[in-house]
């Protein structure tokens, strides 16, 4: 018995923001942008929330699955941006999909959320009985990122992607691997706003007064823990499937900088065209990054059933992780 990919889904905000429009209130070019980072455009959500997107990626893979909604036992929603807490987004997607029978809860591991998502929905499909999993992953990076801090906001946009997990004959996941070494140095922080109550005033307390809830980035720090990170866990997933990474047909990596999938492609000695890449049009999509990658390549036909397909990520924390499957 194997876990195996049924379908997927995603969905991008239609609105298009490009380099040149960013360059008409930042400090910037696209000429900065497009070879320090290999992002042109990225969709940004006008009117949407993060729990919107969320629910429209679950509904494209729900339908691609064939399955009826009562047919689903677990929902699972990534993100790093929740527009609410209460009731957690999987709850709003199982409500506006119709989803009944499932247990249902969101999982943050910032932009490794979605390998997370997947192996958490595959050990709990594996120990708990679920036939089939939800596992959704949105965000509206546009919603936290600091639109006057060039050196960040220019790399983030707004997507979600999903997929319905199946437990099936066929051999499916093949090896998963989950890891968060300690950032000592904040190299990526963003802090939830603290309200004043009745018996707290955040202001009154120092470490507490100047918290900035927007993202901020040391970016060379985490381009080498990404570079790292990434090409671990590769390593680590096909020594513990027993396969060759040359025998992986598609690598769907988090978009977060084009120059740190060519240098982990270089490192794993790996063509650069057996990585699925769409951060040139959607750029760093957090907990959408992966999902959102892994649908353009399912529906143009890049992955078969069959294939040797390999889902890695890393993000804050610094969390990192992936999972090789058999699609
Ligand atoms: N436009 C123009 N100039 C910019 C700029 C922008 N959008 N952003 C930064 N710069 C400037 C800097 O101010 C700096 O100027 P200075 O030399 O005068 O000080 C110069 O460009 C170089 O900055 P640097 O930070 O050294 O560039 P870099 O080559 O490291 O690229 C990142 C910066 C952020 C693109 C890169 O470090 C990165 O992508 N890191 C990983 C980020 C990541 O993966 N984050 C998400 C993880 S989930």
């Amino acid at each position: 018995m194997g876990i195996q990919f049924l379908a997927t889904g995603s969905y991008l905000p239609g609105d298009v923001v490009t380099n040149e429009d960013l360059a008409q209130f930042l400090d910037t070019s696209d000429e900065w942008i497009t070879t320090r980072t290999g992002i042109k455009t990225r969709h940004i959500a006008k009117g949407e929330t993060t729990s919107d997107l969320a629910v429209e990626a679950a509904r494209a893979a729900l339908s691609g699955s064939g399955l009826d909604p009562e047919q689903i036992g677990l929902v699972i929603c990534a993100t790093v941006s929740p527009d609410i807490s209460v009731p957690m987004i999987a709850a709003k997607v199982k409500r506006a999909l119709g989803i009944e029978n499932a247990a249902a809860f969101d999982l943050n591991a910032n932009c490794s959320s979605f390998v997370y998502t997947t192996t958490t929905a595959y050990s709990l499909m594996q120990t708990c009985g679920y036939e089939y999993a939800l596992v959704v992953g949105a965000d509206t990076n546009s919603q936290i990122v600091d639109w006057t801090d060039r050196a960040t906001c220019v790399l983030f946009g707004d997507g979600a992607g999903a997929a319905v997990l199946a437990k099936t004959d066929a051999p499916g996941i093949l090896a998963t691997h989950l890891d968060c070494i300690i950032d000592r140095e904040d190299a990526l922080h963003c802090a939830n706003k603290l309200h004043k109550t009745p018996f707290f005033d955040p202001d009154t307390v120092e470490t507490l007064r100047e918290r900035p809830d927007k993202i901020q980035m040391k970016g060379s720090k985490v381009m080498k823990f990404a570079i790292r990170a990434f090409t671990e866990s590769a390593k680590i997933v096909t020594q513990k499937a027993g396969v060759q990474i040359a025998d992986i047909k598609a690598i769907v990596p988090h978009q977060a900088n084009f120059r740190i999938l060519t240098s982990a492609a270089k490192s794993l000695g790996v063509p650069l065209e057996r990585f699925c890449v769409n951060i040139d049009r959607v750029a760093n999509t957090s907990a959408g990054s992966v999902p959102t990658a892994l649908d353009e390549a399912v529906r143009s036909g890049v992955i078969q059933r069959g294939d040797l397909v390999l889902l890695a990520a890393f993000g804050g924390g610094l969390s990192s992780g992936a999972v090789l499957l058999e699609w």
